[in-house]
């Protein structure tokens, strides 16, 4: 009885979930079709407990490892097609194909389909209210909006209270389990406490997500195979041993490759196993940090080439009292800390599949990886009249390593 449950469950699951890796956003497919049946009326957690171990068809068969393995595609399901009872969004409205994350041309694509899909409601719409296309058609943003912590105020304007950020939809690809900060600013740190707040600010839920909801989101996201881009960073998610960066083929290659060794000019932000480490050193004394830091700036929201608008934030040390000023189009973390040193700081991003993460930074401001190495022509020549170090480079160290990092 609890086997041709089993069965049937697991049949259902496979398929949908089969159906749902194939969601890939570059390919103007079928919609996947939803299931008549919701998440929970397929999978209540019960029918998990009542397993019989004792079943003489399950002997050999390690329990725990059905379970999970069961739960991870609980977690694909609710990933893909629960609603909430909220405005018709899943997390795959934004999360969208192979890379999990959204680009322009999705949202062109999806826009001339189907002009009315969740995705352009509320914060996907150019107002926050539902109406116009925009900006979202171009940058792919979700507007997200901030309550200034009490230290920090606008000089424009003292009364403002609220701001409104635009934000990328990140790729949730060699995140899940190998990141210990969500979110561009790092402000989460867990998945449950980060679907929780997704589902609130985007889905306009009609009922809360429960805990074993969030933990099998938790789980499809850490245990899925296609949340990796590597077998070695796969393993690694699973306990194995860190992975190591590419030798290199070409002489290029080869060239790029020195630019992420420690205390160099990308090396010194993207280290260790998941290139997003910073180490101490010339580098780390000049910038002011040590081994292992995540939270740095390099000047996106300020050079502010996506043209966004921009606000002097004031804020206040509570302690010190000293005030300072940014113009800015987005203060990053310290919207969530109200640091002042946080002012403009985003976690240092992996590099590890960013062939397929495109468009790159908090804001999508580069389309590309040469838009990505424009941004640091700006940011090296600042430090250089700024700060006095020469990490400028030529175009031969470009081409080197964007030729290194296509191979990550
Ligand atoms: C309306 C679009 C939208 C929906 C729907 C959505 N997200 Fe997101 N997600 C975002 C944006 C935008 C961010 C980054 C926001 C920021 O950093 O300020 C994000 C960030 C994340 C992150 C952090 C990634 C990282 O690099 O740290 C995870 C994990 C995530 N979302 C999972 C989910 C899950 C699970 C759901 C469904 C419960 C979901 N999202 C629904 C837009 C969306
Ligand atoms: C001072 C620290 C620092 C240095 C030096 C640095 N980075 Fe970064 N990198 C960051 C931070 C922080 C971000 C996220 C910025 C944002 O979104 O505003 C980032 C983002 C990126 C991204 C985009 C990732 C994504 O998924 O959006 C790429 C690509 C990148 N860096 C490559 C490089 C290369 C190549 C170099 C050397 C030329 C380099 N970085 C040097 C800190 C640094």
């Amino acid at each position: 009885m609890q086997h041709e449950r089993m069965i049937r469950l697991a049949g259902f699951l496979i398929a949908t979930s089969a159906m749902a890796a194939c969601g890939n956003s570059t390919v103007a497919g079928p919609e996947p079709t939803e299931p008549t049946a919701t998440v929970d009326d397929v999978l209540a957690d019960d029918s998990l407990d009542g397993l019989d171990v004792d079943d003489e068809n399950l002997r050999g068969i390690d329990r725990d490892k059905i379970i999970e393995a069961l739960q991870v595609l609980r977690g694909g399901l609710i990933f893909h097609f629960e609603k909430f009872r909220g405005n018709g969004r899943t997390c795959a409205t934004c999360h969208r194909g192979e890379s999990f994350d959204l680009k322009p041309a999705d949202v062109q694509r999806l826009h001339a389909r189907r002009p009315n899909d969740p995705l352009f409601l509320a914060d996907g719409s150019d107002d926050g209210l539902g109406n116009g296309a925009t900006r979202i058609k171009e940058d792919a943003t979700i507007r997200i909006t901030f309550n200034l912590p009490p230290n920090i105020t606008i000089v424009e304007d003292p009364s403002i209270r609220q701001v409104t950020m635009v934000r990328a939809v990140p790729s949730l690809l060699n995140i899940t389990k190998l990141e210990t900060i969500f979110m561009l600013d790092g402000r989460q740190t867990n998945l449950q406490s980060q679907a929780l707040g997704a589902v609130n600010d985007h889905a306009q839920p009609g009922r809360q997500p429960t805990q074993s909801e969030l933990d099998a989101l938790a789980l499809f996201q850490q245990k899925d195979p296609h949340f990796y881009t590597t077998r070695e960073l796969y393993e690694y998610s699973r306990g194995g041993p860190p992975p190591t960066i590419p030798a290199g083929n070409t002489e290029s290659e080869r060239r790029g490759r020195a630019f992420f060794e420690p205390d160099t000019a990308c090396g010194s932000c993207h280290f260790g196993p998941m290139l997003n480490e910073s180490t101490a050193g010339r580098l780390g004394a000049v910038f002011n940090f040590g081994n292992g830091t995540r939270i740095r700036g390099i000047r996106v929201p300020t050079d502010n080439v996506a043209g966004l608008p921009m606000l002097t934030y004031r804020c206040t040390n509570p302690t010190t009292g000293v005030v300072t000023n940014t113009r800015t189009a987005d203060p990053g973390r310290a919207l969530a800390t109200g640091i002042c040193t946080d002012v403009n700081q985003f976690r240092t991003s992996t590099l590890w599949g960013i062939n397929e993460s495109a468009p790159y930074f908090h804001n999508n401001s580069a389309a590309t990886l040469e838009e990505v190495m424009d941004q640091y022509d700006r940011f090296f020549e600042f430090v250089a009249t700024q700060r006095g170090v020469d990490l400028r480079i030529t175009p031969q160290d470009r081409e080197d390593i964007i030729a290194f990092m296509r191979l990550l």
